[in-house]
């Protein structure tokens, strides 16, 4: 495929850093269009490790152009010092470019993201504190500032403009005013910085599309954190799911020719919200520790489930995929019994969808299937045929019950522990 868009299935923390990084290799371009620095993954290269939360994987590949799409909101300041951590280790970013129609993640928003979760109590979201839906609420208000204003000679007088009117809403929720001196300074000392890598990217990828080039798309969070179709409003501020890609690059839909789901072997997710499937027992812990289940981005120990089918057929639904990748599967090995969620129990009926109301997924009973589990380290697996009979039936009862090829399944954080079983990129 010239095409494909990589996404997470579940609640973010799939896996996807890793997929993204295997096919980033074969990739000419790499985009990613919605969400900004909340996500986070960590790339091991060279022996070395490097945390990204902006920027694609494809930065490492000097060939690679890595587009911010328009649908992202961009901290510039995070962003800067992202790029100046990869260019002392030898990384020029010159591959990178950033959307003139991105939007900004300014001080103030990053300053309103916490004071609102403050003013939620025992109600708050549990965002990332990023500033990211105050920077989307911008937008969607038509009061944001996108990368082409930010890098104008103009941008100083409506920073300041912008920033009068945050500074009283910042002290009516109890903060302190943010000191214009000090933050055009540091705008502008990036802003000369950024300046050569906010381009049209529109035309660039239409371009691009033209010439056969190979464009992988990168997801960031998951389904069900999507702003219309997860467990709002636990959730975040963008479209995690297909559609996002769309509307976050600027690509034409039918441009993309396949959709590679990452989904986890079992379930996790960070901050507040209904969560079904979870895991309050040894099982939950056992897992936490061995996968290192602890956020990238704010270290949050993540909270754990067992795979929920009910949440990924309607993930399937929403975003079509064909194809999947199924990650940390290793993590199951010596677990003992494993259980799958294939329906729920909601006040005596058994629904097999996700409910919009969240008062009624709060009472969802996960209806579970049940599966021998296996004991073998399968960590050292080339093929799908040395797998253990008992992961194999596991497998393939989630391909049938989503009517999905698995084309990869992760035995390992290592990029080698990877089980290739169709090349589509
Ligand atoms: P926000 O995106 O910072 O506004 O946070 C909203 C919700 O999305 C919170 O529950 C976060 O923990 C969650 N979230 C945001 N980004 C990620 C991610 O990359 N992985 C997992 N959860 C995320």
């Amino acid at each position: 495929m010239k095409s494909i868009l990589v996404i997470g299935s579940q609640w973010g923390d799939e896996g996807k850093g890793k997929v993204t990084n295997l096919y980033s290799k074969n990739a000419d371009i790499v985009v990613r269009y919605q969400g900004g620095n909340n996500a986070g993954h960590t790339v091991k290269f060279d022996g070395k490790e490097f945390h990204l939360q902006t920027i694609p994987s494809g930065v490492f590949n000097k060939n690679t152009i890595n587009i911010l799409g328009n649908g992202m909101v961009i901290n510039p300041i995070a962003v800067y010092k992202e790029m100046q951590t990869l260019i002392e280790a030898g990384f020029d970013c010159s591959n990178v470019i950033i959307s003139s129609r991105a939007h900004v993640d300014l001080n103030y928003h990053l300053e309103l993201d916490g004071l609102k979760e403050r003013k939620l109590k025992e109600k708050q979201i549990g965002t990332t504190k990023k500033g990211i839906g105050p920077c989307y609420t911008d937008k969607i208000s038509r009061d944001g500032i996108r990368f082409a204003d930010f890098i104008d000679e103009d941008f100083p007088k409506i920073y300041k403009e912008h920033l009068k009117e945050k500074n009283e809403l910042i002290e009516e929720l109890g903060g302190n005013p943010i000191d214009y001196e000090t933050s055009i300074e540091e705008y502008k000392k990036v802003i000369e910085f950024l300046k050569p890598h906010v381009k049209e990217t529109v035309s660039f990828l239409a371009k691009a599309r033209k010439e056969n080039k190979k464009i992988l798309f990168e997801g960031a969070q998951g389904s069900m954190l999507d702003i219309d179709f997860g467990t709002y409003p636990y959730v975040t501020s963008s479209n995690c799911t297909s559609g996002g890609a769309l509307t976050g690059s600027g690509i034409g839909i039918g441009y993309i020719e396949g959709i590679v789901a990452i989904i986890k072997a079992y379930t996790t997710r960070v901050g507040e919200g209904p969560f079904v499937t979870e895991l309050f027992d040894e099982i939950s812990t056992t897992i936490r520790e061995k996968a290192h289940e602890y956020g990238v981005v704010t270290h949050r120990p993540r909270r754990i489930g067992w795979l929920d089918l009910v949440q990924l057929r309607f993930s399937q639904n929403v975003n079509g995929f064909k194809h999947g990748a199924l990650m940390l599967f290793d993590i199951l090995s010596g677990l003992g019994d494993i259980k799958v969620c294939t329906a729920y129990e909601l006040d005596g009926k058994i629904i097999d969808y996700v409910p919009a109301s969240l008062k009624e997924t709060y009472r969802c009973k996960p209806i579970y299937k049940t599966f021998k589990g296996w004991n073998e380290d399968i960590s050292k697996c080339k093929t799908y045929d040395e797998l253990p009979q008992e992961a194999k039936d596991y497998v393939e009862f989630i391909e049938k019950e989503l009517g999905i090829k698995f084309v990869l399944i992760s035995v390992g954080p290592d990029q080698k522990d990877t089980i290739i079983r169709e090349d589509i990129f």
